[in-house]
């Protein structure tokens, strides 16, 4: 599938976007694990959740679709998931791959995973390794690193303190999970401050749990035992989708953008500290949500950008938002510089290559250095054909890069957008007023 892209007359509105893609998989996950009925509204239906739903599924668990975004969850307790009859597809999933092979490095049984082609590129032996020395067996390609991986489970686990040399909330998820059958407590140490979904979620579900910050980074401890309880979870708007509203509405000239219930745990509102240093106008109205996790509606008007210096602590808490922070930058007065963001080279693509490649081609003055990219911004976009090579964050990004690019741009390879944002071009076109966005046959 291709988009064209056009510059809109205008960009004006209020949309809602659909439910985060973290705490939905979490959710699912979560649900199958306790005893008893967990109801999840605004589950995300894009590809990477359903393939969630599929999974826990293939482990025995009944999941009702009740109407959009609306699943009954019948928890089968700790010990009650069995053995799938074949072999468990994560598609383009890096959050399902990882934090499954958490929980499957506690069940009595064989399970294989495989995933799409970039799946089976990005590594696994970040959490496969730790899960090893819990006692798990788990094989696979590349010296047990890539997919596809088997995994043979073991009850207990034994209990370990890992020092994560990456802040991933997927490493530090799947260990957490694992540590639920351990034989004692089990800890993650993590260098920075990752996305704490689980961390609250697993509390809410009744895990016993301890945060504790040192001068090492953070250290998660979980407790292996206690029965999780069914929940009702309502998920909120994922940031990660509201961010290419937030940069479109920036850059649009005279643009006003309003998307609503949009989940603001401040593990991952990054991206907004990374806007409001590059002077754009957001505005943060509280709004009604779950409990656990804090909900506001983000209003975002277009106005002139300046470059920015983002690096340490912040990027693991805007790291999906790169790309669509580098089309803002592109348009920023001055230089951006983007640093400690090596992590960007192992997600859906090598984002960084992929960044500076696809917007250099629009025109925009990109450089990639090992861990990031510097952007020299004030210059003018201009239409052409790129590539996201069938990462979703990337097609988005290139289809708003268009919005402000001189004449047409065509994105190519954008059905991946499924992924994580069913409809965002229609959501696009509702605040243009008009079809900017347009499927090419
Ligand atoms: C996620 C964590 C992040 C993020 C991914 C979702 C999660 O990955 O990039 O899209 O839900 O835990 P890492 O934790 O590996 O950085």
């Amino acid at each position: 599938m291709r988009l064209r892209v056009r510059p809109p007359g205008r960009l004006d509105g209020a949309l809602a976007v659909p439910g985060d893609k973290s705490i939905s998989h979490r959710s699912m996950l979560l649900g199958a694990l306790a005893a008893g009925r967990t109801e999840v509204t605004g589950y995300l239906e894009g590809e990477d959740c359903l393939a969630t739903v599929a999974a826990v599924r293939a482990l025995g668990v009944e999941v009702t679709r009740k109407g959009p975004g609306h699943y009954l969850v019948d928890g089968v307790g700790l010990d009650g998931l069995r053995e799938p009859e074949d072999v468990v597809d994560c598609g383009n999933s890096g959050t399902l791959a990882r934090l499954i092979v958490g929980l499957l490095a506690g069940q009595p049984f064989c399970t294989t995973l495989t995933g799409d082609a970039s799946m089976r590129r990005r590594p696994m032996g970040r959490v496969a390794d730790p899960l090893r020395q819990m006692g798990a067996t788990v094989l696979g390609r590349g010296d047990g690193a890539l997919l596809p991986l088997t995994v043979r489970g073991r009850r207990p686990l034994r209990a370990i303190t890992h020092a994560s040399p990456v802040a991933s909330a997927q490493v530090k998820t799947a260990i957490l999970l694992a540590g639920l059958w351990a034989d004692g407590p089990v800890s993650v140490q993590e260098p920075a401050v990752s996305r704490d979904h689980t961390e609250r979620m697993l509390g809410g579900f009744g895990a016993r749990l301890d945060v504790a910050d040192g001068p090492a980074g953070r250290t998660v401890t979980v407790q292996p035992g206690p029965t999780l309880r069914g929940q009702s979870l309502a998920v909120p708007g994922d940031i990660s989708s509201a961010a290419f509203f937030l940069v479109a509405g920036a850059i649009v000239g005279g643009a006003r953008v309003t998307v609503r219930s949009v989940g603001v745990n401040p593990t991952r509102t990054g991206i907004l500290e990374a806007l409001d240093a590059m002077g754009a106008r957001i505005e943060t109205r509280p709004a009604a949500g779950a409990a656990a996790e804090p909900v506001a509606d983000l209003v975002v008007s277009g106005t002139a950008l300046r470059g920015a210096e983002l690096g340490g602590a912040l990027i693991p808490r805007l790291i999906d938002e790169v790309p669509i922070v580098a089309v803002a930058a592109a348009l920023a007065a001055g230089r951006t510089r983007i640093r400690d963001a090596k992590e960007l080279r192992v997600k859906e693509s090598d984002r960084i290559r992929a960044v500076a490649t696809q917007l250099g081609r629009l025109g925009a003055r990109v450089t990639e250095a090992p861990d990031g990219l510097t952007i020299e911004g004030g210059g003018r976009l201009t239409g052409a054909v790129v590539d996201s090579a069938g990462d979703h964050r990337m097609a988005m990004a290139l289809v708003v890069a268009g919005l402000v690019a001189e004449g047409e741009t065509v994105v190519e390879d954008t059905a991946c957008i499924a992924t994580s944002f069913p409809g965002f071009a229609d959501a696009v076109n509702a605040l243009a007023g008009a079809p900017c966005v347009e499927e090419l046959p």
